[in-house]
């Protein structure tokens, strides 16, 4: 179908759910742009992508903050080496802790024992979002980059009705089932009034990869492709495989 054809989004009692449930809608004051990091298939790198991000954002001497959206499996800050314990302020709002000038907020720094498994339900999921948004001292930010886990359910949901409107990355890999997945976040964010600015094909490598799965989706809907990051064996172990990852952010999400 060619984009002009497409329905227009349709915001469809969003704004009545927020009322129910009490959940505060809009950036905070002080927050210039908001960059969602989504996919719909997990593991498929929105973690590695969002961590690249904010360090190539800072780099570039933005203000930047990285909100770990995943509740009940956080992992940004174990991506990113870093300890401590989120405390609060005299204004009774949580403190995100600061990893290279980057401020951070994840329950991973939150909770008293790592493997300590958390298991609520939406709606209290929901709250703990809402919370991590809005009683936050994100203070003046250029960028919140927020990793999302993945899916359509109860966090993207709430984050992007909240956020709303941001932008939205979305990372897949090449394989069939991943960009079938990344189609239902795209039309995922479309439908929840937030705009796809493009998609990060991660892992690429042949093993992966079909050949028009990921270019059928992404002329379809007009999305373009900002970056491809190849598979790479040492992730993770390396700093200099990092550095090399974020290299291909600096400039296609400006
Ligand atoms: N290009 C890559 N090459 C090799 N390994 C990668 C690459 N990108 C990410 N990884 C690794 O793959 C694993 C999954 O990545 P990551 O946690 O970022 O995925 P995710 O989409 O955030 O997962 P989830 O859906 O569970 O939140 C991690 O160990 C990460 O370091
Ligand atoms: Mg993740």
């Amino acid at each position: 179908m060619p984009p002009e054809a497409r329905r227009k989004p349709k915001v469809t009692g969003l704004e009545k759910v927020a009322e129910r449930t009490g959940l505060r809608l809009g950036v905070p004051a002080g927050i210039k742009r908001v960059v969602a990091v989504h996919s719909g298939k997990g593991g498929v790198g929105k973690t590695f992508i969002s961590v690249a991000l904010a360090k190539s954002f800072a780099r570039d001497g933005l203000k930047v903050g990285l909100l770990d959206a995943d509740i009940d499996c956080p992992n940004v800050s174990q991506t990113l080496g870093l300890g401590g314990t989120i405390v609060t302020s005299e204004r009774k709002k949580m403190v995100p802790l600061l990893h290279e000038k980057i401020k951070v907020m994840s329950m991973a720094n939150i909770v008293k024992n790592e493997d300590q498994a958390l298991l609520w339900r939406g709606p209290i999921v929901s709250r703990v979002v809402d919370q991590f948004i809005h009683d936050t001292e994100w203070g003046e930010l250029d960028v919140l980059i927020v990793d999302l886990p993945p899916g359509t359910s109860d966090v993207p949901i709430t984050v992007l009705q909240i956020l709303k409107p941001c932008d939205v990355l979305l990372v897949t890999t090449g394989h069939p089932l991943s960009v079938l997945d990344a189609r239902k976040a795209f039309l995922m964010a479309e439908k929840t009034g937030n705009r796809v600015i493009g998609v990060i094909q991660n892992m690429k490598h042949e093993a992966f990869d079909d050949e028009h799965a990921l270019t059928d989706f992404l002329a379809q809907y007009d999305v373009p492709l900002l970056a491809e990051v190849e598979l790479l064996s040492a992730v993770g172990k390396s700093e200099f495989v990092f550095e090399n990852a974020v290299q291909k952010f600096c400039a296609v999400v400006a």
